[in-house]
């Protein structure tokens, strides 16, 4: 959480940072922060709300500079407030910084410099780190970079800093631990950024900061160091990313750009790896790791929020068709308990940023034990697709929405694919079946675009529903994840309680909650549980409950029963979740518009959660 930006060199920093920020205002948008450095003079301007209220703000003042930092919080330590945000000034004035991180021991630091008389202006733990390099650096009358390393081997916790200093205006001093950090290289110029969306209209030319390293950045050049104060050559790499890809292309909203964009996005994901015809799937990470994937003998899925349940809805088809046992886990239990891990065993991060701060720390325990990690990223280079051992890119391209859309049925078509591999490989699967499972697979992206030609009916179901309090979304087998998925995003866009639940549990406690408000929200496209599911929408109408369906195309019975209905196209019941989720997302995010939110940007949330 939280987005960086700084910049150093020939152009005005103020304009560069600012379009920066607006760009990563997904990562957070409590407050909003620039400090400014030009000839010895250094300025702060913050503010508490979004960019444009900093913007606003900020009218007419000396904006004058070559060099500066911007940052856009996501609140940890301490209310969203002006003192709160960032960028922070140390006690002399003389340094200011930001932070993306939360630095775990910032309490005992904090006491020893308030017995050294220090006053902390903000109720943050930047703040206490910044005063602790500068208290380092007065005591030992060291270089700020020295200062800086010493104080690094301290901390515990996780950030990315960028660090100005009035003394010195040519100079930007970085580091990084847990938290992302790219920079891109120009002529004459340098570019700091928690993604690489402020960087890509200046230079494709990025380097990718690892963990425990420090960057001094001038105009001309770039020193990477570790934190033994050894050089580092840094990696140069050319970015894969168009400007046209991080803007809106005529939709008000990202979510709703994204949604629409699930035809090609996964039909992208397939490009150059599915050959139906042919009967082929090309996967360098499957097939240079093979052996290790199809003699495993557990799967352990490791995710947050809906990335968890694209591992949930993989449960369901890696144990079908690949007879592997799996297990699906939070992250950030996973993480904290003790797993029991067998060689044998392999885990399966899955990960739309790349940078969830649970699912990094869940694999690196993993690691220790001895597991192959697999990973299932969306953004290049990020840090998940750094510590795996192989995986595969979803290549949804980049998702703004801080909800997660074509990135979650991007993660499902990747974790197919997977499974469809080891399966062939195993011999699990019938031949027969899975060529008709890769023709089905190979129409998804048509039909896709045929189910999104109702989305004028699902806006007005969102009408409809806008003043409910509360909904229960159910399905079976692997649509019970869907149900869990589409109540997710009914909870994050729209602010409406939603729980999802298997379909048969439901008799087991929710029921009690059914009566003439209630929308019971069916997953439900054609399955072997069809018979199954009928019966439990009769219990919900006979308790007066309001029926919403997402149902295939030609399923009258279910059809008649329901108040209401979105279609989707008929597919195999193993890749269902693939179309039975888009309605879904689509009445989560008409529901938040008609409510008149911020669906891109829904309250408390921030794109990618970098603290535990
Ligand atoms: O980047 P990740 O896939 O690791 O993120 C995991 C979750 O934080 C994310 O899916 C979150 O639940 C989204 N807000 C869901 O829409």
């Amino acid at each position: 959480m939280c987005g960086i930006v700084a910049y150093i060199g020939p152009r005005e920093a103020y304009p560069v940072i600012m379009k920066g920020l607006k760009r990563l205002e997904y990562r957070g948008y409590d407050s909003a922060g620039v400090a400014l450095l030009d000839k010895h003079n250094l300025r702060v301007f913050k503010k508490q709300g979004r960019v444009a209220v900093l913007e606003e703000s900020i009218i007419g003042e000396d904006l004058h500079a070559h060099a500066g930092i911007g940052h856009t919080r996501w609140a940890t330590h301490g209310e969203p407030s002006d003192r709160n945000a960032h960028p922070h000034l140390s006690a002399s004035g003389r340094l200011a910084m930001i932070h993306n991180g939360i630095i775990e021991n910032y309490a005992q630091l904090k006491t020893e410099l308030t017995k050294k008389g220090y006053h902390f202006k903000s109720d943050t733990d930047t703040e206490v780190l910044l005063n602790f390099i500068e208290d380092i650096q007065e005591n030992n009358q060291c270089s700020l970079e020295e200062s800086l390393r010493i104080a690094l081997k301290r901390v515990t916790g996780a950030y990315v800093i960028v660090l100005l200093d009035r003394n010195h205006p040519d100079t930007l001093i970085a580091a990084r631990k847990g938290s992302p950090l790219v920079i891109g290289i120009g002529k004459g110029e340098h570019f700091l950024a928690s993604d690489a969306s402020p960087i890509i209209e200046y230079t494709k030319e990025v380097v990718y900061v690892n963990d425990y390293e420090l960057a001094i950045i001038k105009c001309d050049e770039l020193i990477l160091k570790n934190l033994g104060n050894e050089k580092i050559t840094p990696f140069v790499q050319k970015l894969d990313l168009e400007l046209t890809a991080i803007e809106k292309g005529g939709y008000d909203h990202f979510m709703l750009k994204e949604i629409f964009e699930q035809p090609d996005t996964i039909f992208d994901c397939l490009r150059g790896r599915l050959d139906a015809a042919k009967g082929t799937i090309t996967m360098a990470g499957v097939q240079n790791n093979l052996d290790k994937l199809s003699q495993a003998k557990r799967i352990i899925m490791v995710a947050c929020g809906t990335s968890w349940h694209a591992g949930l809805i993989a449960e369901y088809i890696f144990e079908e068709i690949c007879r592997i046992p799996v297990e699906v886990e939070y992250a950030s239990e996973f993480r904290y308990r003790n797993p029991v891990i067998h060689p044998g065993d392999v885990i399966i991060a899955i990960s739309q940023s790349g940078e969830t701060a649970d699912t990094i720390v869940a694999i690196e325990k993993a690691k220790e034990q001895g597991a192959f990690i697999f990973g299932v990223v969306n953004v290049v280079g990020s840090s998940i697709a750094r510590i795996s051992d192989a995986g595969a890119y979803t290549h949804a391209g980049p998702e703004i929405g801080v909800a997660s859309t074509k990135a979650f049925t991007a993660q499902l078509v990747v974790l197919i694919l997977i499974a469809l591999k080891i399966a062939h490989e195993k011999q699990t699967l019938s031949d027969e079946r899975y060529m008709m499972l890769l023709s089905e697979l190979h129409a998804i992206p048509e039909k896709v675009k045929e189910l999104l030609h109702s989305s004028r009916h699902i806006r007005k179901l969102a009408e409809k529903y806008k003043g409910v309090s509360d909904a229960l979304y159910l399905g079976r087998g692997n649509n019970f994840p869907v149900a869990l998925e589409g109540a997710l995003k009914l909870k994050e866009i729209s602010y409406i309680h939603a729980e999802g639940y298997p379909a048969a549990e439901m008799k087991h406690g929710p029921i009690a909650l059914v009566d003439e408000q209630l929308p019971v929200v069916f997953a439900a496209p054609k399955s072997v549980y069809h018979e199954k599911l009928i019966s439990n929408i009769q219990e919900i109408k006979a308790r007066k409950g309001m029926v919403l369906a997402v149902i295939s195309e030609g399923d009258d019975v279910i059809a008649k029963m329901a108040d209401d209905i979105m279609t989707v196209p008929l597919t195999d019941e193993l890749i269902s979740p693939l179309l039975s989720v888009i309605p879904l997302q689509l009445f989560a995010c008409y529901l938040g518009m008609a409510k008149g939110f911020d669906v891109d940007k829904p309250r408390n949330l921030a794109k990618s959660v970098t603290v535990e």
